[in-house]
């Protein structure tokens, strides 16, 4: 069906109370491991890409795979770029046919972290696309963004609101002591946070640093209000794990097409496991019709 914006899966998660993963990819198989993952269990799917993939890869060139995956399977797909600082990234990706885009000013003061989200909800708002924020800061390594244990920050309910009526944007990610990477010890997941943020606005909320949280852990998020979770770490794991193995069992190897297959099939199996955790396996053609309705009403459009 070709790539679509984020927002109706989103809405339609955060209603219903499901979650729909967004996955870091950065090669042409871990595009469709995640596609083909989503497909076999009829789930709507996120693919997102760091600044870093669309600096090595080329922002056309992710859009063409990802919608040539797309219109080979049936299911919602959205194109998202991840933690974008760069204005004119942000332009770029979405003149290539992203379909959802992440203006991070989370490490700006608040007033500042307004002014640059305006700026892209001023363009957004004339097109189909879903604009990310983050409110706090997330811990950890992402791409380029480093930020320290110390200079973690978790959200503040009332800024949230405050945010949300400021900027109007359709997806929030509030830092609720969640982090980029694997954790050292156990996440420190503030779940009273997320229940008044989420009690306090209505947009779907983001959950970053997906990786390696508990099981129920990440299933009392969604059921809270995160309705977006993010994955990236443990999908380049088990993608790299396939490929170390490989040469280990065979130093000799050659054939990139030999481990590249097993380092799809392995993120396949992870994806999957990520879409049913979190609820969304059969979601696929509620989404659509949704999606569809959205379009031909233009009441709901706005
Ligand atoms: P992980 O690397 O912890 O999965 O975090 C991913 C993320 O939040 C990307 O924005």
């Amino acid at each position: 069906m070709g790539l679509i914006s984020s927002t109706p899966m989103l809405e339609k998660a955060r209603s219903e109370g499901f979650g729909i993963v967004a996955f870091n990819v950065h090669s042409l198989d871990m595009i469709y491991a995640v596609v083909e993952a989503a497909d076999e269990v009829k789930a709507p799917v996120i693919l997102q890409t760091t600044v870093g993939s669309v600096k090595s890869l080329g922002a056309e060139n992710i859009v063409a795979a990802a919608e040539k995956a797309s219109n080979q399977y049936n299911v919602p797909v959205a194109l998202h770029l991840d933690h974008c600082t760069e204005y004119s990234v942000i332009v770029q990706c979405i003149r290539a046919g992203y379909t959802s885009v992440m203006i991070d000013a989370s490490m700006h003061p608040f007033e500042e972290n307004v002014r640059k989200t305006n700026q892209v909800m001023e363009i957004a708002k004339h097109l189909d696309i879903n604009v990310e924020a983050e409110l706090g800061k997330v811990g950890g390594v992402e791409d380029d963004i480093v930020v320290s244990d110390e200079d973690a920050q978790k959200a503040v309910p009332a800024e949230c609101v405050e945010f949300i009526k400021r900027t109007k944007v359709p997806t929030l990610a509030p830092a609720i002591g969640t982090a980029h990477g694997i954790y050292k010890g156990e996440p420190d997941i503030d779940f009273i946070r997320i229940q008044e943020i989420a009690h306090l606005v209505e947009v779907p909320l983001v959950l970053h640093g997906g990786s390696a949280i508990p099981d129920e852990d990440v299933k009392r998020c969604v059921s809270l209000g995160m309705a977006k979770m993010n994955v990236s770490t443990e999908l380049k794991n088990a993608y790299s794990a396939a490929i170390r193995n490989h040469f280990i069992e065979t130093p000799e190897a050659l054939d990139p097409r030999q481990y590249l297959s097993k380092a799809k099939n392995a993120a396949k199996d992870l994806a999957q496991s990520k879409i049913t955790l979190v609820g969304c396996a059969g979601k696929a053609t509620e989404i659509q019709e949704y999606e569809k309705e959205k379009h031909s009403n233009p009441i709901m459009a706005n």
